[in-house]
């Protein structure tokens, strides 16, 4: 495996490859690799085939975390990133600097920019603002970089994946986004580099948000004609309100393709919900069914 830290040497990589007619697959990760980033390789993987080459990036993108977010505490573990990748059969490890990747090298500020304006609009987007610009101007500008004809995404960052793709098809990247099913622990929790922010009694308490899906789930399936969406918020509300280290920033039901919000939940509505658990802040989504 290979270690590529410029933009220059990675941009190099990427033109020999096409040049040599290499299907390139890429996993964009801020690092802090588990067993749902490797599921996400091992995709790649699937869709370039022996012959094609899987690229892995680890950054850590100061631009899609807010001033008060833990942008400086996200956990960064760069050795063992490198041996999961290495025996993940990754072919190259991209991991810039921020020097790279947001440069000014005449002293003026980066001041270029990709915005979606649809789907990341509500939720996350409303939680988190200009969290969406990060990520989309990081992804269009790895994108350049790597070149890839296949990039993987986690499902369990649903709006995001949506915006991706949506940036894919308005700005037409060569680049088929593939959604990956979200890898969870036995008892439900999704995993995520934050979740090694838990305490051990948090940890336990973290299964809200599993349990909250489910509990939708069998509602929906209870009520075929449909369930008014405040009927079911409130009943979420008091849901995570009756766990201790718990509290709901937002919970939300809408239309998987639009991400338009809905009145009437039904089977196919997606949900998706941000729960504080002591400080740390988890998400979670699933289809209604
Ligand atoms: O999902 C993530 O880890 C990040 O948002 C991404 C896609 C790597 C962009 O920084």
């Amino acid at each position: 495996m290979r270690m590529v830290t410029s933009v220059a040497g990675m941009q190099r990589l990427a033109q020999r490859w096409q040049r040599q007619g290499v299907r390139v697959g890429l996993v964009p990760t801020m690092g802090c690799l588990h067993a749902g980033h490797l599921s996400l390789v091992a995709e790649a993987r699937r869709r370039v085939g022996a012959r094609g080459v899987v690229v892995v990036s680890v950054y850590v993108n100061p631009t899609q975390f807010a001033p008060h977010e833990d942008l400086a505490k996200y956990p960064r573990t760069l050795a063992e990133d490198r041996r999961q990748c290495r025996a993940a059969g990754v072919d190259v490890l991209f991991v810039p600097g921020d020097a790279e990747m947001y440069p000014r090298p005449d002293g003026a500020a980066f001041s270029t920019y990709v915005v979606e304006e649809g789907v990341s609009q509500g939720l996350e987007g409303a939680a988190r603002p200009r969290h969406f610009r990060g990520v989309t101007t990081v992804v269009a500008k790895l994108f350049h970089l790597v070149l890839p004809a296949v990039a993987v995404f986690g499902a369990k960052d649903y709006q995001q994946a949506a915006v991706v793709q949506r940036m894919v098809r308005d700005l037409a990247f060569p680049v088929e986004v593939v959604v990956a099913p979200t890898v969870r622990e036995p008892d439900g929790l999704a995993l995520s580099s934050r979740n090694q922010y838990l305490e051990p009694e948090e940890r336990r308490q973290a299964t809200v948000l599993w349990r909250c899906l489910q509990w939708a789930r069998e509602q929906v399936r209870a009520h075929p004609h449909g369930i008014p969406v405040s009927v079911l918020r409130a009943a979420i509300k008091r849901r995570v309100g009756q766990v201790p280290a718990g509290r709901l920033d937002y919970v939300a039901w809408f239309d998987p393709e639009t991400l338009a919000p809905v009145k009437v939940v039904k089977r196919g509505t997606q949900m998706a919900l941000a729960v504080f658990v002591g400080r740390t802040r988890l998400i979670d989504n699933a289809r209604m069914e």
